[in-house]
């Protein structure tokens, strides 16, 4: 059966799909709704160049006929549309809920103009409710997980974040790196968080996305709602 949820997030890809114009090269985000947008982007038939955010997001837009090039051949990007796992104050975004961060910011500043699409129920007031997706080497990872605490200490957030395991093995990401879960709560200052965590060797990249998003297609009960920052 088809939930809600999903009912709304297929209605954002569909509504993204139509910012695509013939000629443009375009980011393809990773995730479920992400992969509305690929699938809609497709079915337009359109003259464009994608790029992918993930392997997976790479094997189903070749799957369905859009030509890929790889982000060094790209160069600058006319537009990216990404999911989001929660989307707050001033299109302040939490993403990496499927491990794929780090590409995903890459493309994103690579793009001239980057709309997040999501269902309604990702919309809040406060960042950090959702788990933090941060990436580190796997090299010394447990060394690193010691000082991602002390700068989630240093920023008022008490947790403890969890190396993302499934099915009893770590994560990987297409990368290669490890992903560690911080459940923040709540993010009362994401950008020095965000300074915090970059400024830790082992720390690849995390996932929250500041400053980045230009506008929201976000999809609730009354159809699709445009937000920006
Ligand atoms: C992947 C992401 C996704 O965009 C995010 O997890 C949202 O996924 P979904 O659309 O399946 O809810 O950041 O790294």
């Amino acid at each position: 059966m088809t939930s809600s949820a999903d009912l709304q997030k297929r209605a954002a890809g569909e509504a993204a799909a139509q910012l695509v114009k013939p000629g443009m090269t375009v980011g393809l985000g990773t995730g479920s709704t992400a992969a509305w947008f690929v699938k809609a982007l497709a079915a337009r038939g359109l003259d464009i160049r994608g790029v992918s955010t993930s392997q997976a997001t790479e094997d189903l837009a070749l799957s369905l006929g859009i030509p890929m090039v790889s982000l060094n051949e790209a160069g600058t990007l006319d537009l990216t549309v990404d999911g989001a796992d929660e989307i707050g104050p001033g299109l302040s975004l939490i993403k990496g809920g499927g491990a794929a961060l780090l590409r995903e910011k890459l493309v994103w500043e690579a793009s001239r103009r980057c709309v997040v699409i999501a269902d309604h129920a990702k919309v809040v007031p406060t960042l950090g409710a959702f788990s933090l997706p941060i990436e580190v080497v796997a090299f010394g990872h447990l060394t690193t997980a010691r000082r991602i605490a002390d700068a989630l200490v240093d920023c008022d957030i008490t947790a403890i974040s969890h190396l993302r395991e499934r099915d009893g093995k770590p994560v990987l990401t297409d990368g290669g790196n490890l992903i560690y879960d911080a459940p923040c709560g709540v993010i009362a200052d994401p950008s020095a968080l965000a300074d915090a965590l970059k400024s830790i060797t082992g720390v690849v990249d995390h996932g929250l996305f500041l400053d980045l998003a230009d506008e929201a297609l976000v999809a609730g009960p009354d159809g699709v709602q445009r937000l920006t920052r």
